[in-house]
């Protein structure tokens, strides 16, 4: 049976992706392109309108492809796939099975089923109460970065979000868990780890994870023999503990890189949209971290036109912005989702104002993007090499990889078989979103 798998959204979403594709491969099922495959996988977004709009317009093309080729069948997963359900089934009727994020694990052997009893329909949608373990399945070749769940769901239910309601109450992982896969990556040969939850902060509180909190846990993967570097993603910056903030000065492997949505700037806001932090706090957890670390390299998510958003508040976000200077953000206008409690909130700004307050936004961040580019030129970089740049033509292979801060650095070595190496790498020029420069010293 030939598989395609297309994924929209998240680190989780692909990470799920991926081990789909392994634990089908391992099956003897084959990966191929979307004209050859019998079998599509649709890996969902929700968490705002555009990337729900983007998974319609894909089943309607998928949908004109099984008129010409109905002996091929689809599953809907993730998050459009928990909120749609079986209602998929009618609209889309070469959609034979709807999965949500627990029943990830289960996927492989409901989609085994329905290719042999082709009138069969699956739906796995239910919640679970503890984070469902998966037969682990490696490739034969790992590439150097690897990604670990540690936990799945959410508890914050800020107001614009969806998520809990898609990805359900939050529940850790077991550490034991973690600790297997990870050691198991690092003997693969993967150099760089991140850690993946809606927010990895609190995970244990939930009371799911061997008693161990994040920070024990950041230690522990550290100190597996053979990792490089360590990542985690996405921080709520209402639990992020001393001791993560302590780890960025202590552990000699985690990344200087923390991404750490503010959503805004204005304490109004922030207190409408439910975040539990003021901006003073939030604040003086940037200072502790610079503290820390000094070269840690922030990024953010920022929401602008959230229901209620005033000329003042937009002012604060960008003096905030100008405040933290981030390195780079994503940036959205806000967007009604079904069921959420800002669905229902008084002052819905209007799209052109939205509209221009990105606009500025965004004009913002790019001045902050290039001068904290500007400030690595002449500064030495150890880059994880990640493949050759998509614009190598040229005599010289050019190579792109990322820094420890997580910052894209292109360099040209006229050599073969870099994917996988750590090269020190002295930059020498800044562009608008990345860096380029020279290997530094050799042999290396
Ligand atoms: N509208 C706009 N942006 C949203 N996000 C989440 N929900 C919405 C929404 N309804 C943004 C937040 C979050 C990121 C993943 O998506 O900034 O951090
Ligand atoms: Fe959504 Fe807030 Fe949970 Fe992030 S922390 S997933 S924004 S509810």
């Amino acid at each position: 049976m030939k598989f395609h798998i297309i994924t929209f959204g998240c680190q989780m979403n692909v990470c799920d992706s991926d081990w789909l594709s392994y634990a089908l491969q391992s099956l003897g099922w084959e990966p191929d392109t979307e004209d050859q495959a019998q079998c599509f996988i649709v890996n969902t977004c929700s968490v705002r309108d555009k990337p729900e709009q983007k998974v319609y317009s894909l089943l309607g093309r998928l949908k004109a492809y099984w008129e010409a080729n109905p002996h091929c069948f689809a599953a809907v997963g993730g998050c459009v796939a928990q909120q749609v359900g079986t209602a998929f089934w009618k609209r889309f009727p070469f959609v034979r099975l709807v999965f949500g994020t627990d029943g990830v694990p289960y996927v492989p052997a409901a989609l085994q089923q329905i290719a042999r009893h082709p009138k069969q329909r699956i739906r796995l949608l239910d919640f679970l109460d503890h984070y469902p373990e998966r037969e682990r399945h490696f490739p034969a070749t790992l590439p150097a970065q690897g990604f670990v769940n540690i936990m799945q769901g959410c508890d914050n239910f800020c107001a614009y979000c969806i998520v809990p309601y898609t990805r359900g109450r939050q529940k850790s992982r077991k550490a034991h868990h973690i600790m297997d896969e990870c050691r198991a990556l690092v003997q693969r040969g993967v150099r760089e780890i991140t850690l993946l939850g809606q927010n990895v902060n609190s995970y244990g509180l939930d009371g799911h994870g061997d008693g161990v909190g994040f920070a024990e846990l950041l230690h522990r993967v550290a100190a597996l023999p053979g990792l490089d570097r360590l990542r985690f993603t996405t921080s709520h910056p209402k639990d992020i503990a001393p001791e993560v903030i302590e780890a960025f000065g202590s552990l000699p492997n985690l990344c200087p890189q923390l991404h750490l949505p503010v959503q805004s700037g204005s304490d109004r806001l922030l207190q409408s949209m439910g975040r539990m932090y003021t901006r003073k706090q939030y604040e003086r957890i940037v200072q502790e971290l610079r503290l820390a670390c000094p070269e840690i390299v922030l990024t953010t998510d920022l929401i602008v036109g959230f229901p209620g958003e005033t000329d003042q508040d937009f002012e604060d976000t960008l003096e905030l912005m100008r405040l933290v200077r981030y390195a780079s953000s994503f940036s959205f206008k806000y967007s009604d989702r079904p069921g959420v409690r800002a669905q229902t909130m008084q002052g819905k700004v209007s799209e052109s104002v939205k509209q221009e307050r990105l606009q500025r936004l965004q004009d913002l961040q790019a001045e902050h993007t290039v001068q904290t580019l500007e400030a690595q030129v002449g500064q030495t970089g150890q880059v994880l090499v990640e493949g050759l740049s998509r614009k190598s033509g040229r005599a010289i292979p050019c190579w792109r990889g990322r820094d420890g801060g997580g910052r894209i650095v292109h360099f040209d070595l006229d050599t073969t078989g870099l994917v996988g190496k750590i090269i020190p790498v002295t930059i020498t020029q800044a562009k608008k979103h990345s860096l380029r420069g020279e290997v530094s010293g050799s042999p290396w």
